[in-house]
């Protein structure tokens, strides 16, 4: 992608000095994703379907994340199909190999194709028991791996009716990123409430706590903060993209059930392209 000489003044300005200058607002080159998550739908046939149909685009990250059992396929249909698609896990186990049944480690989906893995889904959170420190173990094999976790954080309705949505995106990410010093790695914001429900978060809101979101970050890892993507997810689709595409600590989106028709997450695909065209 060609860079102005405005963005490689602004880009250079803040390598030297990793600050705002003069009040002159430095946009980060953070890279922007649009991120599929199937979760447990698609058989074999909706799957190459699937792939026949979409676009994608080469302005933007786009991945798809297909249950375990299409990877393989899904893999052989993106090489087939010569479209700029990723692909990745949905889930990882922490350790090479081993007594794990029902398991698949990092190794094995690098295997098969992908370069990315989801880590944390609140789903997971919530059906398997994962916490704070399993995710980080996931984190770090999948890293190991040389796989790109994406890893995914939020609080629940309760906790964001109590005030507590600071507090609790601030553990999850102390937690789920200790002893991580790269910053090869993806954040999602994905509250709890907006996941499947249809509720997004506003456009604003989910600025503001992105921007927030941006502030642990560089507690925990510096002005490396500024170089990770913070995308959004939570009834995410065709709709409400391009408000999100228009912040600037949105750097894309984890779309779960808007990502099954091929049609619809391409829209998604190109509000972010556009956006991306005129940076
Ligand atoms: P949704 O799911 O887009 O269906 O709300 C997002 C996710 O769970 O990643």
């Amino acid at each position: 992608m060609e860079h102005s000489i405005e963005s490689y003044i602004k880009n250079l300005v803040r390598d030297v000095i990793g600050q705002n200058l003069c009040g002159l607002q430095i946009q980060s080159d953070r890279q922007t994703y649009v991120i599929a998550n199937w979760k447990m739908n698609k058989n074999l046939n909706e799957t190459a379907e699937f792939f026949q149909k979409i676009n994608s685009s080469h302005d933007v990250s786009v991945v798809i994340c297909p249950p375990t059992q299409l990877l393989y396929p899904a893999h052989l249909l993106i090489k087939q199909s010569g479209k700029p698609i990723g692909l990745g896990g949905q889930n990882v186990h922490w350790v090479d190999k081993g007594a794990y049944t029902g398991e698949t480690s990092g190794n094995m989906l690098k295997g098969v194709g992908c370069e990315y893995v989801i880590i944390g889904h609140s789903e997971r959170r919530q059906y398997s028991f994962e916490d704070d420190e399993l995710v980080n173990k996931k984190a770090l094999h999948a890293i190991k791996s040389g796989l790109i976790p994406i890893i995914c954080i939020g609080e629940t309705l309760g906790q964001k009716n109590s005030m507590q949505t600071e507090q609790v995106l601030s553990k999850q990410l102390f937690g789920a990123l200790k002893d991580i010093d790269s910053s090869q790695f993806i954040l999602a914001y994905e509250p709890v409430w907006a996941i499947g429900t249809g509720q997004s978060a506003t456009a604003e809101l989910a600025q503001e706590t992105h921007a927030y979101i941006r502030s642990v970050l560089k507690q925990i890892l510096g002005q490396k903060a500024e170089s990770i993507s913070i995308l959004y997810g939570g009834s995410a689709n065709d709709s409400n993209a391009a408000d999100y595409s228009a912040m600037p600590d949105i750097d894309g989106v984890l779309v779960g059930g808007a990502s099954l028709n091929a049609h619809v997450f391409d829209a998604i695909i190109n509000v972010f392209a556009k956006g991306e065209q005129n940076s």
